[in-house]
């Protein structure tokens, strides 16, 4: 081989090798499967990469059902990639912020690691503080979900499949998990849970992506203006945990009612911005009667124009801003996630529901189906 074909070939190599990464690999239309690591128990995890017709592309590995990477235009028509991520299955066993993955049986906090049904005391793992935080010590992010690419109305889609065992983490009744996360010609992510259970239990299921729509490595997220459509938050105390109160957000740094820079207010003197140390609470949302999906929030990003609208079916949505992140977590290209560099809007139940009869319940009993959907659709403005 001559010299100059053999530094094509290394070229090419390296260049194959930054895309799988980078999870970069689907042409439009198309979807495509591709190895992500192992576990360290040496089982297989894999890497899907869904393109929609106009090249927008997001990759989802079966490792926690985490989103990877998801890429959308700005108003100009370049692609960034707007969510922390992972390179690889190694990332996602040390992700101990949950970045990207599917969250379950129970998404935030449990109090005191407990809760009653049907009379009986069911004891959880105490993984934050005294209480338990997005379903215990392994919690479905940290399963290996079964994937299959099936047909989709519109875009591409793929389900995973989970079955959470009686008494995993503590919970009753052998659930059945399946999410359909299917991308759409529009650019939109639509995410679709269900699950049955064979005994009465208790269900929230969510997504915990973290965005920065100005993409990879822009700092930090105080300057996309937020929207959030909800009258009242549910203020908590010193393990975030909420006290039962539905709070007004007027006259509130929670009041997101009209488009308002995430920053503005993140270090008022506020006993709840204190206690959460930033945003880190569930908003009630205002939904309409019989509308069967409504938007919660809407998020612009002014340099790049990115816009982001949360829909969902559920009553809540946590708005964290990054909090925890310290600079430990080095993502995909080596970027660091220091503090506010990202935001999750998480749509859910309420946090501690199991313990709260006065909020929505989270019960699911034998016979019934948990059904619910969330939207995040993707646009930009001029
Ligand atoms: C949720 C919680 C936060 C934090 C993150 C993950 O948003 O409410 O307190 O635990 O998850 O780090």
């Amino acid at each position: 081989m001559k010299r100059s074909a053999l530094w094509v070939t290394i070229a090419g190599a390296i260049l194959m090798t930054i895309m799988a990464a980078s999870g970069a690999t689907a042409k439009p239309g198309s979807t495509k499967k591709s190895s992500f690591g192992k576990t360290p128990d040496g089982e297989a995890v894999d890497l899907y990469t869904l393109a929609n017709k106009n090249g927008v592309e997001v990759a989802i590995t079966t490792y926690g059902g985490s989103v990877v990477s998801l890429k959308v235009p700005d108003r100009s028509g370049r692609l960034d990639d707007v969510v922390l991520g992972f390179a690889s299955v190694d990332g996602y066993e040390n992700n101990t912020s949950y970045i990207g993955a599917l969250i379950g049986r129970y998404g935030n906090r449990i109090g005191h690691a407990q809760f009653k049904l049907d009379g009986k005391t069911y004891t959880l793992a105490k993984n934050n503080g005294e209480n338990t935080l997005h379903g215990g010590t392994k919690g479905f992010n940290k399963a290996v979900w079964t994937a299959k690419e099936i047909p989709a109305k519109d875009g591409q889609a793929l389900e995973l499949t989970y079955l959470s065992k009686d008494d995993e983490e503590g919970f009753p009744g052998n659930l059945h998990v399946r999410v359909v996360y299917t991308l759409e010609d529009s650019n939109a992510l639509e995410i679709e849970y269900s699950a049955t259970t064979d005994k009465d239990t208790v269900i929230n299921l969510t997504n915990h992506s973290y965005f920065n729509l100005a993409g990879p490595g822009s700092g930090d997220v105080l300057g996309h203006l937020l929207m959030i459509k909800a009258d009242r938050f549910t203020p908590v105390d010193s393990g975030l945990i909420p006290t039962g109160e539905l709070r007004d957000v007027a006259g509130t740094p929670f009041d997101f009612r009209k488009p308002t820079e995430i920053g503005s207010r993140i270090n008022s003197d506020d006993e709840q911005i204190k206690l959460g140390g930033g945003y880190d609470h569930n908003f009630v949302l205002n939904r309409k009667a019989g509308e069967p999906i409504s938007l919660a929030a809407r998020v612009v990003e002014p340099k790049t124009g990115r816009v982001l609208e949360v829909w969902t079916t559920e009553p809540g949505v946590q708005f964290y801003t990054g909090n925890f992140l310290d600079g430990t977590l080095k993502g995909k290209a080596g970027i660091s996630y220091t503090k506010r560099s990202a935001f999750c809007l998480e749509t859910q139940h309420f946090p501690d529901s199991p313990n709260k009869p006065e909020f929505p319940s989270t019960e699911l009993k034998p016979g019934q189906r948990y059904h619910t959907t969330t939207i995040y659709k993707f646009s930009a403005e001029k």
